[in-house]
């Protein structure tokens, strides 16, 4: 026999599975998107340990007759496409008759539908169930209206598949963010998620994608974001993208659909990057929820096997609508950013208020700007500005000369100080310091960070309980579906953190106390949003010792970075050479916990050298 065989049947059905459901959000992905295809306006979602034991999708679309739901689960069985050139004009979310029959190889399946009608009375449906792909039995129920599938056991017949499964925690987290991503896209379209029993997700339908956002993502999302509508070329452009100041670590906080179906895409992505380019830190990221609108036959969405990736005929049209769409909303709003981005007279920027922003924006520029002159002048006024502030001749002492100056090579440096001195403060944020091998500039910032975190460290290594500062008034904290569910297995390392938090509502919590060193701190549901986005996608609750440690060092982390000094402090010089000795009494004075440089150096020989003097 040759060594190239044919797999037999069931085989090859598992492995194309594998390429369709590789967890059991991509479950939930393909179940959503057939009921939205179906023209469902209510799609429930009930998950029982994070989509390993049960994952059921419930909606009121328009179902399906006995005969072709048993033809659904064939392979390459599809309402939604019959010709090729079909595939070049895609209206709908599915297109390969692929998703049913994958999920159904790789699970125990009961689906439940039946063909719509407008009575509004049960009728005669038909309960179909699956185990491995096989239909093991098929009977008449009586139904009231759209499909409801339900997957038990997901890889039960797959072992290898199941190993890979995450914490219910992960996967739940992963379903959690799916679900919050399709409600976006789909504003008009009720959606409810269940976990165990509890509501992770509950979006009854609304009009527009501002209420949606505050269902899904609370109110305070809203705050800082403007609108997006941009209209040209036969696409269009519409959504939300955020202000300057509002700034993200990662790109998680970017929503992209095309057509209504969720993507990510590499020239988008460029796009929103060199919109803000000039707004924002390289390492900040935007928030931003767009959704472009175009004619179908634009796109090729038969590129990816999860369909979450597509290509575009002409990405430059593409990259161009999403550029000058995010320009347009940034510079639209003349008071605030206009004032951002570019030069702007000195006293205008004193007497303008910035409506959007949180408070210390525009002390923040002013500090910066103060002693600058006016920017927006010429070179002819900067000229005479300069002349008529030209310094006075500096009084140089008369005393004679003992030696001749230039035969001075090197100065003296015997009595330089072996602890590094500081010598002042540069524009409010970087100390000026100097020691026996040089001078250097320290970010007060991420040294104070460095020294918070190994405080609080010293105190977990001796076992020291963290000590808590009450909060006078509690915080009441509203967070994303998806925050939820990080949040929940965290509460319990964070009380022993120094936090006192607890469950105030479905989607609330009340922040009571935080720890001592962080008492100072302004933003504390900032601080807990950092937590949360630090510590998220680590393994569950059922830590070992050594997760635990982990997860208390990143709280550590956020603590650290929400509590310490900010830029643009003016600091008293004793709490400068506070700062100074804190620092280099810290194991690692050269980096802070994220990894950025603390010092930047310059040494004695390098001086000498730049001054040519060695
Ligand atoms: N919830 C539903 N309501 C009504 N019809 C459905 C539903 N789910 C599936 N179907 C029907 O079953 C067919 C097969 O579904 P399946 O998801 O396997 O393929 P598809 O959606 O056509 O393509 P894809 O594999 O890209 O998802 C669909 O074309 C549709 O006609
Ligand atoms: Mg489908």
């Amino acid at each position: 026999m040759g060594r190239v065989r044919i797999l037999p049947e069931i085989l090859a059905h598992k492995i194309a599975a594998g390429e369709i459901v590789d967890r059991p959000a991509s479950v939930v992905k393909e179940l959503i998107e057939n009921s939205l295809d179906a023209e469902a306006t209510k799609i429930h979602i009930k998950i029982e340990n994070g989509g390993k034991r049960l994952i059921s999708v419930l909606d009121n679309g328009f179902g399906m007759s006995a005969q072709d739901a048993k033809t659904a689960f064939q392979h390459h069985a599809t309402s939604k496409i019959s010709r090729f050139e079909d595939l070049s004009q895609i209206a709908t979310l599915g297109f390969r008759g692929e998703a049913l029959p994958s999920i159904s190889a790789v699970s125990r399946l009961h689906m439940r539908t039946v063909e719509r009608n407008d009575t509004q009375k049960l009728s005669t449906g038909v309960e179909l169930n699956f185990e491995g792909g096989k239909l093991i039995k098929s009977r008449e129920i009586a139904w009231l209206e759209g499909t409801q599938i339900e997957v038990f056991e997901l890889f039960y017949n797959v072992p290898a598949r199941q190993k890979f499964m995450k914490t219910v925690a992960t996967e739940i987290g992963h379903i959690s963010k799916l679900v919050t991503y399709h409600a976006l896209a789909w504003p008009h379209v009720e959606f409810q998620l269940h976990h165990q029993n509890r509501h992770l997700i509950e979006a009854p339908a609304v009009k527009s994608l501002e209420d949606r956002v505050c269902q899904v993502l609370g109110k305070t999302f809203m705050e800082n974001l403007i609108g997006v509508d941009y209209q040209r070329n036969g696409i269009h452009v519409t959504g939300y993208t955020s202000l300057p100041h509002e700034q993200r670590r990662t790109s998680r906080f970017q929503y992209l659909f095309v057509n209504g179906r969720i993507v990510r895409d590499r020239i988008i992505a460029h796009a929103i990057r060199l919109a803000y380019q000039d707004l924002i830190p390289t390492a900040a990221h935007p928030v931003v929820l767009i959704s472009l609108e175009l004619d179908p036959a634009e796109v090729d969405v038969n590129v990816h096997p999860n369909k979450t990736e597509i290509r575009f005929r002409d990405s430059n049209k593409i990259h161009k609508s999403i550029y000058n769409a995010l320009e347009e909303s940034l510079l639209r709003p003349q008071d605030t950013l206009g004032d951002l981005a570019r030069d702007v007279p000195l006293k205008y920027l004193q007497t303008r208020k910035f409506p959007h922003s949180q408070g210390n924006t525009s002390r923040r520029i002013e500090t910066f700007f103060q002693r600058s002159p006016d920017s927006s002048l010429g070179f002819k006024e900067l000229r005479q500005y300069v002349d008529k502030n030209r310094l006075e001749d500096f009084p140089v002492s008369l005393a004679p000369a003992r030696e001749d100056p230039h035969s001075l090579n090197i100065p003296e440096t015997a009595d330089l100080s072996p602890i590094p001195i500081v010598l002042g403060q540069f524009v409010e944020s970087f100390l000026v310091v100097a020691d026996r091998e040089g001078v250097m500039l320290i970010d007060q910032h991420v040294a104070h960070e460095r020294i918070l975190y190994d405080q609080i460290l010293r105190n977990q290594a001796n076992n020291r309980k963290i000590p808590t500062q009450k909060l006078l008034i509690p915080q009441i904290i509203e967070l994303t579906a998806e925050q939820k569910t990080s949040i929940t297995p965290l509460l319990d390392h964070l009380n022993s953190n120094g936090f006192e938090v607890e469950w105030f509502g479905e989607r609330t919590i009340a922040v009571k106390g935080v720890p001592v060193i962080a008492k100072d701190c302004r933003e504390i549901p900032r601080l807990m949003e950092e937590i949360i986005n630090t510590v998220e996608n680590e393994p569950s609750s059922h830590s070992t010792g050594g997760e635990a440690q982990r997860l208390s060092e990143k709280i550590a982390i956020s603590v650290s970075c929400q509590s310490a000094i900010k830029i643009n402090t003016p600091l008293s010089p004793e709490k400068m050479q506070w700062l100074v000795d804190s620092l280099f009494r810290c194991k690692n004075p050269y980096t802070c916990p994220h990894g950025r440089p603390i010092t930047l150096r310059m040494n004695i020989e390098d001086v000498l050298r730049g001054f040519k003097r060695i």
